[in-house]
Order: structure tokens, then C-alpha cells, then sequence
């Protein structure tokens, strides 16, 4: 059960930030049938599945190739190590992500760079980095699509060209959101998804992708995910173990199928929130870029009181949820790049403000509704 053990909350059905168990259970066949296919074929390793998801998702994508791997951090790190930057090469990204994208940043031999975010759609700020690749050489542009939403990448592409760098972007966060029409993703020269359970398109497990229109990369991640394999027993470099589970790949085709129609409701969602709560100025509600379609993996809210709202959110039985409590550049991992409290104001003010409200698209009129009013009564705003 959510939330403090008062009368409250106990009486009241949690609402969590996400509930898998809707939507399982309205796949639960085709699901069922998909698995049972790969049981009868017992082909576990790259097997049928794993080609036709990838085939599907390069097409849903909008581009020509798709590398299954065992998961959104292995995509991020195998598509830099892929690109073969020269050595040490410095990667400019942003300091509000999940650490995966510099774990991989460091895991492909490179050198981590951090440019602020816009303070009002947490993508990468175009002027901040500009700014960054006016004073350091960088070899490429890792943009992070965080919460769901497109960053800037007009701007970021038109920086990188300026500036000589190739761009990488991170997707774990926003599959299916677009920019001016075209899907996020397809910008740069590869860019890596998660399937991770919670994401927008979610496997039973670990599960990620490189998706590029770059033959050669798409071949050189294929053979470095699978042990620098040509063929079964020559290996042209030390690669590592990462698969798209074959029953993981079943399982994706079948959701692959929805997951427009469920971006379509995190949207009707998103905007029940924007409508409902449009008077409450203590809340920032997240700004939505000119051009941009956003998937709201997260709904992130900015407020001052964060501790309070969530207590009195959970005695409500209303989760909620931190994205990310400490930006990259203050975590203890990267102590050693000595970058100070204040030296990314955007990122660290949206750290000690954001708070993630439930949001996934088998919610309810009714849940969206309870939260709603939590959060008015809790500002002192009469109930809708
Ligand atoms: C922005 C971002 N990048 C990368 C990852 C890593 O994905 P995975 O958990 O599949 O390794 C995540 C997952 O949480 C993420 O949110």
C-alpha cells in the first residue's frame, strides 16, 4: 500500500505512478500467443522474434536499421564504442538524465562534458552548449529526451554542424515523441532506446536498441554486442555479451502494435493536468517545445514545497515520484570532475523542484481527478 498508515490513505485506493497490471492484462492473449510461439520454435537465442522486432521498430522509427541488445544502457554505451570517436574524445551531454547515459559516456572510453538545460522543457539548452563547444574541442552532442519530450534538436543539429561533432541520442525516455513531424531518434547518427518494464514501450525485463541509418555502425554494434563475432568461432575484437532476449522481442512486437494509441493517451492525460491545473501558480507545469509532440514518460511538476506536497500526497494514497533528486554533476561518481554546486543552475534547480505525478495511459478519469484535487487542496485552491 502507498502512503502513510493513517485513516486516510487506507481507505482510499493507491494510485501508483505507473500500473504495469492494466496492461498486461489487456494483452494478456496476444502476449500469451507470442510466447508460446517462441516455446515452440525453442529458438531463445536471436531468434525469429528478435529479427522481426527489429525490423518493425526500425520502420516505426523511421529509419532503416535496428540492433536489438540487452538493454537501454548496453544501446548507449555499444552505439558510442560503434561510432569509433578517437580516443578520450570529449561528448557533450546533459546534467539531468539517469546516470546510464554517462556510465556509458566513461564505459566507451570517452570523456564526459555537461551543458545546462532549457528551464522550461529540461532538454539540453542550445546556448549552453554552444557556449561549452565554443570553449572545448568535443567530438559529438549526446542530447537526452528526458521525461518524454524533444529536445531542441534543430538547434542541437545545426550546433554540431557549426562545430564539427557528430550527435547521439539518447531515446530510453521517448519513444514515439516528435519533432516538427519527424520521430526523435532519427536526427542524429544513431540514437539508443530502453525497453526497460516502465518505459513507454516495455519489455518483462531488460531489453534496448540502437537504431541508425548508418549501415556500418548498425553492423559494428550487431558484431561488438555479440562477442566481435563474424561467424561462430572468429572474433575480429573483444565485443561483450548483449542480446534482445528472443521472448523479450515477442513480447515488444506485440506492444509495438499500441504503443501510438497509448502515447495518444499519456497526452490526454498531460493535458488533463495542463487544464486542471492551470490556475495553481505555485505549480510549474512542464512547457511544451514549438513543434514538439511529446510521449510524458513522466508528468514533471516544479514546486517550492516539494517534501510537504509528497507527504500529503501519500496520505492521500497518491505516489509520486523524484527525476532525478541529484543531477549528474553532484553525484559522488563524478566527484573527480570537481564541478561545484551552482555551476548548472537550470539542472540543479529542476533537481531540488521536480516531482513526477502518476501518469500512465490506462489511468482513469477518476484517479486523474484525485490527484487533481490532492494537489488544489493542498495549495488552498477550491476543488473542480
Ligand atoms: C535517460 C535514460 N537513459 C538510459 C537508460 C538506461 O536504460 P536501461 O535501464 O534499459 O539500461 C535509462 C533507464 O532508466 C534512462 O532513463
Amino acid at each position: 500500500m502507498v502512503g502513510v498508515e493513517t485513516s486516510t490513505s487506507e481507505t482510499l485506493t493507491p494510485i501508483p505512478l505507473v500500473n504495469l497490471h492494466r496492461q498486461i492484462a489487456s494483452l494478456q492473449e496476444p502476449i500469451s500467443a507470442a510466447i508460446a510461439g517462441v516455446m515452440s520454435r525453442a529458438d531463445f537465442i536471436h531468434g525469429k522474434a528478435v529479427a522481426e522486432f527489429e525490423t518493425a521498430f526500425a520502420q516505426w522509427v523511421g529509419l532503416p536499421y535496428c540492433v536489438g541488445v540487452g538493454n537501454g544502457t548496453d544501446a548507449l554505451t555499444l552505439m558510442l564504442r560503434a561510432a569509433k570517436l578517437p580516443e578520450k574524445s570529449v561528448i557533450v551531454t546533459t546534467p539531468m538524465s539517469f546516470i546510464a547515459t554517462t556510465e556509458a559516456v566513461s564505459a566507451a572510453g570517452y570523456q564526459i562534458a555537461f551543458a545546462d538545460i532549457d528551464p522550461d522543457t529540461y532538454g539540453l539548452s542550445a546556448s549552453a552548449l554552444e557556449s561549452v563547444l565554443a570553449e572545448q574541442r568535443a567530438s559529438a552532442i549526446l542530447p537526452v529526451h528526458l521525461y518524454g519530450q524533444s529536445c531542441d534538436m534543430l538547434a542541437i543539429m545545426e550546433l554540431a554542424s557549426r562545430y564539427q561533432c557528430q550527435v547521439f541520442e539518447d531515446v530510453a525516455q521517448a519513444h514515439g515523441a516528435k519533432l516538427n513531424n519527424q520521430s526523435v531518434g532519427s536526427f542524429g547518427r544513431a540514437s539508443a532506446y530502453s525497453f526497460y518494464p516502465g518505459k513507454n514501450l516495455g519489455a518483462f525485463g531488460d531489453g534496448g536498441a540502437v537504431v541508425t541509418a548508418d549501415p556500418d555502425l548498425a553492423e559494428e554494434v550487431r558484431k561488438l554486442a555479440n562477442h566481435g563475432r563474424l561467424s561462430k568461432y572468429e572474433h575480429l575484437c573483444e565485443g561483450v555479451n548483449s542480446r534482445l532476449d528472443t521472448l523479450q522481442a515477442a513480447i515488444l512486437q506485440v506492444k509495438l502494435a499500441c504503443i501510438d494509441q497509448w502515447n495518444a493517451q499519456r497526452r490526454h492525460w498531460a493535458a488533463q493536468y495542463h487544464q486542471m491545473l492551470a490556475d495553481v501558480s505555485e505549480i510549474k507545469l512542464p512547457q511544451v517545445l514549438l513543434g514538439s509532440e511529446p510521449v510524458y514518460h513522466l508528468f514533471v511538476i516544479q514546486v517550492e514545497n516539494r517534501d510537504a506536497l509528497m507527504q500529503a500526497l501519500k496520505q492521500q494514497g497518491i505516489a509520486s515520484g523524484i527525476h532525478y533528486p541529484i543531477p549528474l554533476h553532484r553525484q559522488p561518481a563524478y566527484a573527480h570532475l570537481n564541478l561545484p554546486v551552482g555551476r548548472f543552475p537550470n539542472a540543479e534547480k529542476l533537481a531540488s523542484q521536480a516531482l513526477s505525478l502518476p501518469l500512465f495511459p490506462e489511468m482513469l478519469e477518476e484517479e486523474c481527478l484525485r490527484v487533481v484535487q490532492a494537489l488544489r487542496t493542498f495549495y488552498g485552491y477550491s476543488p473542480l
